[in-house]
């Protein structure tokens, strides 16, 4: 965990200066906040900073604004009208670039489509959509007119999407005909018609004409967006929200098999993420930004739309795979837009790694200044890869700490504020206003250099208002561990230094390539299968992908594993949640693990599935259960 010395470094000055703005931020949290919620515009100005009744904190309580003013009128009114907001690429290379003029054009025709289809304040409305530019735009006409946008990720099944749909009340969907990834059209109006037929409160259907695929349309449900264009611009008026009336609603996984429905704020949530993004990118006018991360993430979610345009950032936006049609598809287009700041996950970098240098090399990626990571951990051979290769051994990289919980940025280095020396696979040091911490299982900080867990002891502007519908989950998830203290569900270290080293999920939750799945939500999948009885899934380490799925099931009895059962576990697992949920390895065992009390000993299947020592086993009822797994795990392994 050394420091690196690296040539930016010593342009750095001594950390005092961050440290008073860190102390200021801790010791007088609410003129600090305060401070940065006037770089936003509001309607009306809050009445009180932070009302904190545990676990619920309200933000600058009784102010008003609106996000699509904050991210796109207020431009507008400045020479920035003229600026490019978003250069949009899409897979097979057509570009579509928006002005600030334009983009508000485009939500205001936007946000009266959405008033036509009946959504109001409140309403909730899905966007099931691939990475075009109608996806930002159409959550930006939701937070218009005070409706509440839950994006579904577009590598979702239908059973995946009918379940967010159906448990935010969805009143209107909007999704496109197809969308492209690896030159294949995925076809998502047909996707969306399956969950339709399981979802009873959406009244309409919005389809955007991407692919030019056919398509069936449902004459009292599905409108084309472009048949519901008006001629004329007509002009909606962003209508001022309470700064703890949602913003929207994104779906994630935790410990139990029902993905939470994560309610954010709109005051505290833009608050945190315009000053966050300023501190960790450092952005300026001239900036060009990029953030590979597709929008039904939360990253995308805070850093493509809502931070940057809030900043009236210049942004890129790409449709596609990073290395489709050719390798080098990124490194084109950090080139061709000069692009400064390159942010991205450990995943790709260290895909893009295992092709090699000769890549980037073949490109000019001089532009670049700042590269970011985000995710998962960073080992710091990717680190010094992407540093080396990508950055030019210039640029510093910032690894971004946080969660669709957080909201925003948590703990990160922050060129914009100073620059604290690097260290590779290190998040270094929490932002302002962020009280981080390493405690042990009762609490007590954990002395420096031993593995703890991740907590955050006071409210934050950008932390979630709750888990929709379910306030009791809310608090039992994440505030029921250590009163008054969130639980992040991440084991770190701290070193001598203070910095934080994130070590990855201390609970039940899978990355797999960055994506972030419940093991409980694959169990479900896999004995939704009619001939699995049970399964128990764990992530195996993988030098890519950071976690991969392994799944141990035992079937009905009667039932003979077979290669083609296994092949049809798998398309299952991919109907029923998707293709990110595509099990590496399945082993059908005659019996799993488990406590006397009969929960499923995840910790020997694990060790199993990564091939290490299995440690204490005495709990186990039965322990000639573990030779089993044991034996045919190794049977299986050489069967293949
Ligand atoms: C992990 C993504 C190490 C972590 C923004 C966290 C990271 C989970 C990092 C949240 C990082 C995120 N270093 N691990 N820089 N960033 N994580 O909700 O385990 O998809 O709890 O939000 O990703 O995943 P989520």
């Amino acid at each position: 965990m050394a420091e690196l010395s690296l040539p930016f470094q010593s342009k750095y000055l001594p950390l005092k200066k961050f440290h008073d703005f860190y102390r200021r931020s801790m010791d007088e949290p609410e003129e600090f906040w305060a401070e940065q919620a006037r770089h936003l515009d509001w309607f009306k100005t809050w009445d009180k900073v932070l009302e904190w009744k545990p676990p619920f904190a309200h933000w600058f309580a009784g102010g008003q604004l609106n996000a699509s003013y904050n991210c796109v009128d207020r431009h507008v009114k400045t020479w920035r009208k003229s600026k490019v907001a978003i250069y949009w690429e899409g897979e097979p290379g057509d570009v579509r670039v928006f002005s600030y003029s334009t983009l508000y054009t485009e939500v205001n025709k936007l946000a009266a489509v959405l008033k036509d289809c009946g959504v109001g304040k409140e309403d909730r409305v899905a966007l099931y959509l691939p990475m075009i530019p109608e996806l930002p735009i159409f959550m930006l006409a939701c937070a218009r007119i005070g409706a509440i946008h839950t994006v579904v990720f577009s590598g979702f099944s239908a059973q995946a999407l009918a379940d967010r749909a159906n448990d935010v009340g969805a009143k209107l969907l909007v999704t496109a005909d197809g969308g492209f990834r690896r030159g294949k059209v995925i076809p998502l109006k047909q996707i969306a018609d399956e969950a339709l037929a399981m979802c009873p409160s959406v009244e309409k259907t919005i389809v955007v004409r991407r692919v030019n695929a056919p398509v069936d349309m449902e004459p009292a449900r599905d409108c084309w967006l472009h048949d519901m264009l008006a001629e004329e611009t007509p002009l909606v008026t962003p209508e001022p929200v309470e700064a703890n009336d949602p913003l929207y609603i994104l779906y994630t996984s935790g410990t139990t098999g029902k993905p939470k429905g994560i309610v954010h704020s709109t005051g505290g949530y833009l608050v945190h993420n315009y000053a966050a993004y300023q501190w960790v990118f450092n952005i300026k006018e001239e900036s060009v930004y990029w953030c590979t991360a597709d929008v039904g993430w939360v990253t995308g979610h805070s850093a493509i739309v809502y931070a940057p345009l809030a900043h009236g950032a210049a942004i890129v936006i790409y449709e596609g795979a990073p290395d489709y049609p050719t390798i080098d598809r990124w490194w084109h287009i950090i080139d061709k837009y000069g692009v400064t700041i390159f942010y991205t996950s450990p995943t790709a970098v260290r895909m893009l790694m295992g092709y090699g240098e000769q890549w980037p090399q073949k490109h000019d990626l001089s532009s670049l200044e700042l590269l970011g990571s985000v995710g998962e951990p960073i080992n710091p051979e990717a680190w010094l890869w992407f540093y080396k290769h990508i950055g030019g051994e210039r640029c510093p990289i910032v690894d971004t700490w946080w969660q669709t919980e957080t909201g925003g940025f948590m703990i990160s280095p922050a060129p914009g504020i100073e620059r604290a020396p690097l260290k590779p696979g290190s998040a270094t040091l929490p932002l302002p206003g962020i009280n981080a911490d390493v405690v042990d299982e009762a609490g007590k900080p954990m002395p420096s250099e031993e593995r703890g867990l991740l907590v955050i002891k006071k409210p934050w502007p950008g932390m979630l208002l709750g888990i929709h519908g379910t306030p009791e989950r809310y608090q039992e998830a994440y505030w029921s561990r250590f009163p008054g203290i969130f639980y992040t569900g991440d084991y770190a270290v701290k070193d001598k230094d203070g910095y934080f080293w994130i070590l990855g999920r201390s609970d039940e939750v899978l990355k797999v390539a960055g994506h972030r799945i419940g093991t409980a939500e694959l169990e479900n999948a896999a004995v939704s299968h009619p001939q699995v009885t049970e399964a128990a899934v764990v992530g195996k380490a993988d030098p890519i992908k950071g976690d991969s799925i392994v799944i141990f099931a035992r079937l009905n009895d009667g039932v003979s594993p077979s290669p083609t059962l296994k092949q049809e576990l798998a398309q299952h697992m991919r109907n029923i949640v998707g293709a990110m949920a595509t099990p590496d390895e399945i082993y059908f065992v005659t019996k799993l693990p488990k406590t006397r009390s009969g929960k499923i000993m995840r910790r020997i299947l694990k060790a199993v599935a990564n091939n290490v020592s299995i440690g204490d086993i005495t709990t186990l009822e039965d322990e000639a259960s573990v030779d089993e797994v044991i034996k045919s795990y190794h049977e299986l392994k050489q069967t293949g």
